[in-house]
């Protein structure tokens, strides 16, 4: 038996299907490599020193679909793939619905299609959009302002709607904060194209001298120094979520969890924490506001605690700590 990780050489899946391996399940990642490189899984390989069967394929193929699931015993999807930067989803709405949207219904008619009904969904705290307070709860009001959370809502209410019409289906909506970090060996790690829109490596790239200064948008906050805060989980963290969920939620349903660490950081909080980690000062600029930003972001995590058995249990520091080894050890990621 196998779990197909869809989007397995991105960031996330990546360290994912570390954990899986580690743990003995057998894997098979497809991914048609938009956002990440070959690389990251021979890392994988090597961290592992076990084998990732890998098929280059778009997810929105379903003849390639079809095909991982006649030639694998599948028996479980943890579904990553998908484009994921909310300011190119403003500008290329259409490309988001497709992939996101489009690829998750050709993959569903797939599995359903080969009787493989249990899926756990790559969601994110962008659907408790505008209306719901701090901490956010997985009952707490949903909503989103851009397209690319539009899309994983849309995916949310479709696994519902999948779960309404055939109750056999099991599915986790696991709802991320904020990943950063690397694997401590720094062999893996985020690896943006071009200038990265997220905080982490933003900073990491200022670190190594490739980017002159962050840019802190906006001190005048309603927090604790006036910047943002956001609830921070170490990938690895992360990906031993999905490992609780595959193996607590076994029975057929529809799940939901945060994940994330139920703490806030602000983003000076960060750059500090980091400055320590890198061992010198990071120069930094504040700017204004960035449109769409809320002030606060955390999770309320008792319910993957209860349930899922499941703790985050990285810190700020290791989160720094592993992100600077990676970001030093490969400074223009996996092309370093
Ligand atoms: P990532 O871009 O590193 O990984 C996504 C992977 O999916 C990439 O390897 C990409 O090549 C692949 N992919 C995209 N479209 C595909 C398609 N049509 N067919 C096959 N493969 C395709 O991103 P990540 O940070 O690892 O995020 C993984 C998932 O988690 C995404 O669904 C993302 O929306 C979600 N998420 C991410 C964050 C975050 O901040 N990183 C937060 C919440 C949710
Ligand atoms: C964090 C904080 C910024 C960059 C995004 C998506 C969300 C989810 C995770 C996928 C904020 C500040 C940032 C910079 C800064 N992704 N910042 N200078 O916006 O919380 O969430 O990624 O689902 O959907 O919206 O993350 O890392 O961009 O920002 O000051 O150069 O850092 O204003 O307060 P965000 P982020």
């Amino acid at each position: 038996m196998a779990i197909l990780v869809t989007g397995g050489a991105g960031y996330i899946g990546s360290h994912t299907t570390v954990e899986l391996l580690k743990k003995g399940y057998e894997v098979v990642v497809m991914d048609n490599l938009y956002n990440s490189s070959k690389i990251a899984l021979d890392r994988v390989e090597q961290i592992t020193g076990k084998k990732v069967k890998f098929y280059e394929v778009d997810m929105r193929d379903k003849e390639a679909d079809r095909k991982i699931f006649q030639e694998n015993n599948i028996d479980c999807v943890i579904h990553f793939a998908g484009m994921k930067a909310v300011g190119e989803s403003v500008r290329i709405p259409l490309d988001y619905y497709d992939n996101n949207i489009g690829g998750t219904i050709t993959l569903l008619e797939v599995m359903k299609e080969f009787n493989v009904k249990t899926i756990l969904f790559s969601s994110s705290a962008t659907v408790y959009g505008g209306k719901a307070t701090v901490p956010f709860y997985e009952d707490s009001p949903l909503g989103v302002t851009n397209p690319y959370g539009a899309t994983k809502l849309m995916i949310e209410h479709i696994l519902n709607d999948l779960y309404i019409s055939d109750p056999e289906w099991n599915i986790s909506l696991l709802r991320y904060f904020n990943p950063v970090g690397a694997h401590e060996s720094g062999l893996i790690g985020e690896d943006p194209k071009g200038i990265p829109n997220n905080l982490m490596p933003y900073i990491a790239q200022v670190a190594t001298g490739k980017l002159p200064m962050l840019h802190v948008y906006g001190n005048d906050y309603d927090t604790i120094d006036g910047t943002g805060v956001r609830d921070y989980i170490h990938v690895v963290d992360l990906a031993l979520g999905h490992i609780a969920a595959l193996e607590y939620c076994t029975k057929p349903g529809v799940h939901i969890y945060n994940l994330g660490t139920g703490k806030g950081v602000s983003v000076l909080e960060m750059l500090h924490a980091f400055e320590k980690a890198c061992g010198k000062e990071l120069p930094y600029v504040i700017d204004p506001r960035r449109p769409g930003d809320i002030a606060t972001c955390y999770a309320n995590v008792d319910l993957a605690k209860k349930e899922l058995h499941f703790e985050a249990k990285r810190t700020v520091e290791d989160m720094c700590r592993d992100t600077w080894n990676w970001q030093k050890n490969n400074p223009n990621g996996y092309r370093s």
